[in-house]
């Protein structure tokens, strides 16, 4: 690990959170890998490992605060934190149960709270977190649970970007559009088409370009801007086709 900066990121055995480690390594991070999914994890591990040896891994959730706790505990230090980890499904306002809801706040929204919390204990001025909300907390069809989950990673965003000002953390927040990752590929084929048709550009992103906008709040040449939430979507958070 030596004297290099430590990203801890969550969700980071697949997709966007896995492109953004890789991406944090080649940015000169020790990377601290974090999924609550063993397996795909560890693969991923092992295969970035043969590169390069800026990266370990540690299988837990998010909502675990005990386990996030001893983690923080472990490292020598946390200069970005990058809360990606997430759950979605689609379902109609009619149809969701309240466990439904609860289930996608309690790892969208306290799960982010829980590692920002552990990780703030231990932060350094110039810290930077980074939060991974959604293009749907300004609106979407069949994602009311989704939308409040992600409305309230803004929310949290922005009252964290406060608090921790003065400590010299800046905190801010990427809200993607349609993404070519598992959490896109779980809609049918036919609302994946309707989808991208409703997309300005047409077209779907790639995990990569979502790393790309994590690494920029990550740089610490970034350390003047705190509270903002960019989307990289597409063009679809211009308001239009929001159905
Ligand atoms: N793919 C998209 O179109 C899209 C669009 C907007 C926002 N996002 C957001 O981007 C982020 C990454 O999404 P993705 O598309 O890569 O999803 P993904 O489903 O491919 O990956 C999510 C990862 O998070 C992990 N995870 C889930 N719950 C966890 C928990 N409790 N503790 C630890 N790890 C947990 C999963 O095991 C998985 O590896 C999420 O916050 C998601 O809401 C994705």
């Amino acid at each position: 690990m030596n004297d290099k900066e430590v990203a801890l990121v969550t969700g980071a055995g697949q997709g966007i959170g896995l492109a953004t480690v890789k991406r944090l390594v080649a940015d000169g991070f020790h990377v601290v890998m974090v999924d609550r999914n063993p397996e795909p994890l560890a693969k991923a591990a092992a295969q970035l490992r043969a590169a390069s040896n800026s990266v370990e891994h540690h299988a837990l959730s998010i909502t675990d605060r005990p386990a996030v706790a001893a983690l923080v505990a472990a490292l020598p230090r946390i200069d970005v934190l990058v809360n990606n980890a997430a759950i979605f499904w689609d379902g109609l306002f009619d149809a969701m149960t309240e466990d439904d809801f609860k289930k996608m706040y309690e790892v969208n929204v306290i799960g982010t709270f829980i590692v920002s919390q552990e990780a703030a204990k231990v932060m350094q001025r110039g810290a930077r977190i980074i939060n991974v909300a959604s293009r749907a907390y300004l609106a979407g069809y069949a994602h009311s649970a989704y939308i409040t989950s992600k409305a309230g990673t803004v929310g949290l965003t922005r009252g964290m970007a406060i608090d921790l000002a003065e400590r010299g953390i800046m905190v801010n927040a990427i809200a993607p559009g349609l993404i070519e990752t598992d959490m896109f590929r779980s809609l049918t084929p036919e609302r994946q088409q309707e989808l991208i048709a409703k997309q300005p550009t047409k077209t779907v992103g790639q995990p990569e370009d979502i790393a790309n906008g994590i690494a920029f709040f990550a740089d610490p040449r970034s350390r003047n801007v705190t509270g903002q939430i960019l989307a990289l979507d597409g063009g679809r958070s211009m308001g239009i086709s929001l159905y």
